[in-house]
């Protein structure tokens, strides 16, 4: 008897045998580029908490797209960082607010033409109070008011179709924003725009730099009320079976590598495009350690996305994208 008669290591022979043999692939096009857009010009200005992702006026914002563009990236999510804020967030809606402009400056560009310009929706950057939707108060207690946030979501969701953006992402977490947004989109003759849901949305730790980069903490506290509770799977099922329902065309899920089982379970539940969010957190977790010298940078980002797209993100935001697509070449 020939033991064993099962030799896998066969196939793992070569890096000719590996390549020929893997399953899952990494690539450029499949990678979605976050940007902060801010006042002035000339800008360029490091989150301390993400060593090489910055806040960008509009002219070097246009720069970064040409990069991306080149680099042969899917193409970019846009967010806003006003210099005024208010009560409503009226920044998010305004024609000529940060993201709209931004988008106007993207799309006269010759590179926007191999990039996909998403915008994401929410009130949270443009609020005083740094919530993502109207604030009720009464004395020591408020409540954040769904059914007035989400006619104030779709009226930017609107502004932002109409400024350019090819498809529209709302990261707010209200219920019955995705019908909301597309009836407004299509009362705006915005009927071709797309709607990439952040579907399931996760209250996490993980979004703790991305709240510097956007200045959009909470000034009071929190978000569990409307972003979901990190225990659950099946509730997360439901929130997709809901958007779909009210029209999304793309799924988006939030954050990646702390609820990979929530990828797959999407990924084997529904069949709409599905992208997972690899979050600020994620990306400052691993540079931490790159700085220590306690990870391979190269080998441990590229891992990290890897372990995304097989769990079954058909892409992914990351803010390794420039990095990971000069690799992957
Ligand atoms: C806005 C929004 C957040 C992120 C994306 N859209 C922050 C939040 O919900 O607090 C987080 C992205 C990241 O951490 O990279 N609502």
């Amino acid at each position: 008897m020939h033991f064993p008669a099962t030799r896998l290591r066969r196939l793992r022979s070569t890096p000719a045998m590996r390549s020929l043999v893997r399953e899952t692939h990494l690539h450029p096009g499949a990678f979605l580029y976050p940007l902060f857009l801010c006042e002035g010009e000339g800008v360029r200005r490091e989150v301390s908490s993400m060593p090489g992702v910055f806040n960008l006026s509009i002219d070097e914002a246009v720069k970064e797209a040409e990069q991306c563009a080149a680099l042969g990236i899917g193409g970019l999510l846009l967010f806003g960082i006003p210099d005024e804020k208010d009560e409503q967030g009226s920044g998010a809606w305004a024609a000529d607010g940060i993201v709209q402009r931004g988008l106007r400056a993207i799309k006269a560009t010759k590179a926007s033409a191999s990039l996909v310009t998403i915008a994401d929706v929410c009130l949270c950057e443009y609020t005083s109070h740094g919530h993502c939707g109207i604030v009720a108060r009464d004395g020591e207690h408020y409540q954040i008011e769904n059914d007035a946030s989400i006619a104030l979501l779709a009226k930017a969701a609107a502004s932002l179709a109409e400024a350019g953006a090819d498809i529209v992402a709302p990261s707010d977490m209200m219920d019955g924003r995705i019908a909301a947004m597309r009836e407004a989109l299509d009362a705006a003759g915005q009927q071709n725009t797309p709607i990439m849901s952040y579907a399931s949305k996760f209250a996490s730790a993980f979004y703790g730099p991305f709240r510097e980069a956007a200045d959009s903490t909470p000034q009071f506290g929190d978000r569990r009320t409307y972003q979901m509770d990190g225990a659950n799977l099946r509730e997360a099922m439901r929130e997709i079976e809901q958007d779909i329902a009210e029209g999304a065309d793309m799924l988006l899920m939030k954050p990646a590598m702390p609820y990979l089982d929530v990828i797959r379970e999407a990924r084997n539940s529904f069949d709409l495009p599905m992208g997972a969010y690899q979050v600020s957190g994620e990306y400052s977790m691993l540079h931490a350690a790159f700085q220590r010298g306690w990870l391979e940078p190269e080998r441990a980002m590229l891992e990290s996305l890897l372990s995304i797209r097989r769990a079954g993100a058909d892409f992914i935001v990351t803010y390794f994208a420039k990095d990971a697509a000069k690799v992957l070449g």
